[in-house]
């Protein structure tokens, strides 16, 4: 008998195309997460699980599939969604996708900051409701961001593509993280490594690039808040628990900081309602890696990484325990 793949929600006819070579391949069909235990129906005697970034992979998972899983192939970068140790300790591979999405999603990331530093959703909303209105030298300014300072959170991939996107609009550039980043990084994007206090001092735009760890939840907190500056934007396309969702409506509010910037919320897909009704955020529904070249890509690579563990080779971009 030949092996199975689930996938756990639709995904682009390429990738399917690249299991089907190695596997019997089926995609469940429903437009909606499954639920906890659909999933564990759903998955339970499958080789292979190409899974998305809601799909909540554990030890009871595993248990649900059987014995033959091998792989579990995420279609994230991030994996906060996969409790890695409890599934690679019973022998089953985890892999997401690096690499593939950094340039979508630091696109993202700038075009949600120009988007809340020149007020372009609420300047938009003001079309949209008919309201009357005239050019003249005071009218909606927002804030330039030449020579400001675009401080990092995380300097991975994504923060990279987005540390070069903010050199071209001429921005400094900062950066913090668990680590500093090779010196040919620090120079080729003429990057200042700053303790993370430091930099939520001093930088007029903090972008959040790192993963959703036990170290990382809620780092952007009511303290953290404080700590920027009253000018400053924070700009969010990580995950939501990153930043406590309250305490940054709050902030917002009060002019505690001046605007954020969020592609991500802490309880997906709700909104913290105080955010809402404010002018100084700019939102959108989690398009990081929206694009058609993107999401095929990242669908590819999941793929190949379930074909490669599936025919006895080492996964592509296995996660580390
Ligand atoms: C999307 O949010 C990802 O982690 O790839
Ligand atoms: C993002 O795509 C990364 O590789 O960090």
């Amino acid at each position: 008998m030949g092996k199975r793949v689930v996938v756990t929600r639709a995904v682009p006819e390429a990738a399917v195309r690249v299991l089907r070579e190695a596997a019997e391949v089926e995609v469940c069909g429903q437009d909606r997460p499954l639920t906890r235990a659909e999933l564990h129906e759903a998955v339970r005697g499958a080789h292979g699980v190409v899974a998305m970034l809601h799909d909540r992979i554990d030890a009871e998972f595993v248990e649900a599939a059987g014995p033959q899983l091998e792989v579990v192939a995420n279609v994230a970068v991030g994996y906060d969604n996969i409790d890695v140790p409890a599934v690679t300790e019973r022998g089953v591979a985890v892999t997401n996708t690096p690499g593939v999405l950094a340039e979508a999603t630091a696109d993202l990331a700038f075009g949600l900051l120009l988007m809340v530093t020149r007020r372009l959703g609420e300047g938009e909303r003001l079309l949209r409701s008919r309201t009357p209105w005239n050019f003249h030298l005071g009218f909606m300014l927002g804030s330039g961001l030449q020579g400001k300072t675009l401080g990092i959170i995380g300097l991975g991939g994504i923060g990279r593509s987005l540390a070069r996107r903010a050199r071209a609009f001429g921005m400094h550039i900062a950066y913090t993280g668990r680590s500093r980043a090779p010196a040919e990084v620090e120079a080729e994007l003429d990057a200042h490594y700053l303790a993370q206090d430091e930099l939520l001092r001093t930088a007029d735009v903090v972008s959040l690039h790192c993963p959703l760890t036990e170290q990382t939840r809620h780092l952007i907190d009511e303290a953290a808040l404080r700590t920027m500056k009253p000018t400053a934007v924070l700009v969010n396309t990580s995950r939501g628990p990153v930043v406590d969702e309250k305490a940054l409506a709050e902030a917002l509010r009060a002019g505690t900081i001046a605007g954020a910037a969020l592609d991500v919320f802490e309880n997906e897909p709700e909104v913290e309602p105080g955010l809402l009704d404010l002018d100084n955020v700019a939102l959108a529904p989690h398009l990081g890696s929206a694009t058609v070249e993107t999401r095929t890509a990242m669908a590819e690579l999941a793929a190949r990484n379930v074909v490669a563990v599936l025919g006895g080779r080492s996964p592509l971009t296995e996660v580390g325990t």
